[in-house]
């Protein structure tokens, strides 16, 4: 469910006309709704009720200080991978004692830098990291308050570029031998073992994965009780599905349903880590056509966004929805390639869609955009990032300027012997 919606035949984001946005901030622009948001993060808070649990909003799937203060406010954590993402969450509003650190590459510095602000948590994803974790706390006098990451080895059935619990998978630690390594890890002096994790994909239609994988650390942790190792939090990570096109993904009370009897028995506080399931429906990009152009094979509309701007489709071969702004039953449908200015042949929005045969200067709504869109944007081709704006009700506020071509060059300079 989201509020994006058309009223008189014109798309809205809940009670604004798209049309206005696009007039008065200009296009490429990317248009969140704030009730999609709210009504998301608490469908899936209070799936969790009566269980002991903290969500921790996903920041990369988008990190834009208006979402993640959304979020804050709603009570939320945070599941930060960068100290960057750190840095955005504690701006935002998001209190230390409610961010979990995941990610398989932590520097010395972004250790040292969430030991300090006092995270809840570091999902720890490998015995080198341990290792330096427990040295950087140690520097620091603090004690590093440690979950495990495991890989429970099961199949997420997902796009295989965002499987990540497949013992092939560069992500946790095998849950073999995570017992030994927990072992071990209890011996480390500034080291303090809070929790077990795992995180096995992501856009999860199906709630078997998921409680396959509980049930495997649910295994773990019985061992780790047996043997003295006492555990308080168990994380178990995101990736829950949304709609894009046909899916069917289990809604968060079928998906808490399928985990809450076994993490209940296990008696430790569940930690989520949701990022598209919260945001993903509540965004749009907002763009327009530049030109289109018929060729023997194809007929191509051409927009003013690239997949500097949206590179699911490139990347994943995903399929965004696309939605014209003003809504006309009359009009013919053109199977149509949408593709944007870049010089690449992938970059595409969408490929061989039935759609209306839109013209030069319409605007589209390129839906289901608000996880893994501005957060993964880029200024390749030289293209500015593009403006952000945030909608409640009959209220919108640019939450992002665009960006503007000075601002690609910030921080270049010439070799002192050019000058
Ligand atoms: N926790 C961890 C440790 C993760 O690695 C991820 C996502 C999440 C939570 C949130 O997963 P979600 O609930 O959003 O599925 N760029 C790709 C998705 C990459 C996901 C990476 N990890 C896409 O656009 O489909």
């Amino acid at each position: 469910m989201h509020h994006f919606s058309y009223k008189n035949g014109e798309l809205y984001a809940e009670d604004v006309p798209l049309s206005q946005i696009a007039q008065e901030v200009g296009t490429p622009v990317y248009v969140y709704s704030q009730a999609t948001l709210e009504r998301h993060f608490k469908a899936f808070d209070q799936a969790f009720e009566g269980l002991e649990h903290l969500v921790c909003f996903a920041v990369k799937a988008n990190s834009s200080q208006a979402v993640v203060a959304t979020m804050a406010h709603l009570g939320a954590g945070a599941d930060i991978v960068s100290g960057g993402e750190l840095y955005r969450s504690m701006a935002a509003g998001v209190p230390a004692e409610r961010i979990v650190y995941s990610g398989v590459g932590k520097s010395e510095a972004e250790m040292a830098a969430a030991l300090d602000a006092g995270i809840l948590m570091f999902n720890v994803e490998s015995a080198q990291e341990l290792a330096v974790l427990d040295q950087v706390a140690g520097r620091l006098g603090k004690k590093a308050p440690v979950s495990l990451r495991v890989n429970p080895d099961v199949d997420a059935q997902t796009h295989p570029k965002i499987t990540t619990g497949l013992s092939k998978n560069k992500f946790g630690l095998d849950i073999e031998l995570a017992f030994k390594q927990y072992q071990d890890a209890a011996k480390l002096p500034n080291v303090e073992l809070k929790g077990v994790s795992c995180h096995i994909g992501s856009q999860l239609t199906k709630v078997e994965p998921f409680a396959d994988a509980l049930e495997r650390v649910g295994v773990l942790i019985g061992r780790l009780r047996g043997a003295g190792i006492e555990l308080e939090l168990l994380d178990l990570g995101g990736g829950l599905g949304i709609s894009y096109d046909q899916e069917e993904p289990p809604s968060p009370a079928q998906y808490a349903a399928a985990l809450k009897e076994q993490a209940g028995r296990l008696g430790l506080k569940l930690v989520l880590e949701p990022g598209r399931v919260i945001v993903g429906n509540a965004g749009i990009m907002l763009c327009q056509v530049l030109f289109t152009k018929d060729t023997p094979a194809k007929h191509f509309i051409i927009v003013d966004a690239g997949m500097n701007d949206l590179v699911r489709p490139a990347m994943y071969d995903s399929f965004q929805a696309i939605w014209p702004v003003t809504e006309d039953p009359e009009r013919p449908q053109v199977v149509s390639d949408v593709v944007g200015p870049i010089c690449e042949t992938g970059d595409f929005l969408a490929r061989d869609r039935q759609l209306p045969d839109m013209g030069r200067g319409e605007l589209m709504a390129v839906m289901s955009a608000g996880a893994y869109g501005f957060s993964m944007a880029s200024t390749y081709n030289s293209r500015p990032r593009v403006a952000e704006v945030m909608v409640s009700g009959d209220r919108w506020s640019v939450v992002r300027r665009r960006e503007t071509t000075e601002e690609l060059m910030r921080g270049e300079s010439l070799p002192e012997w050019m000058d």
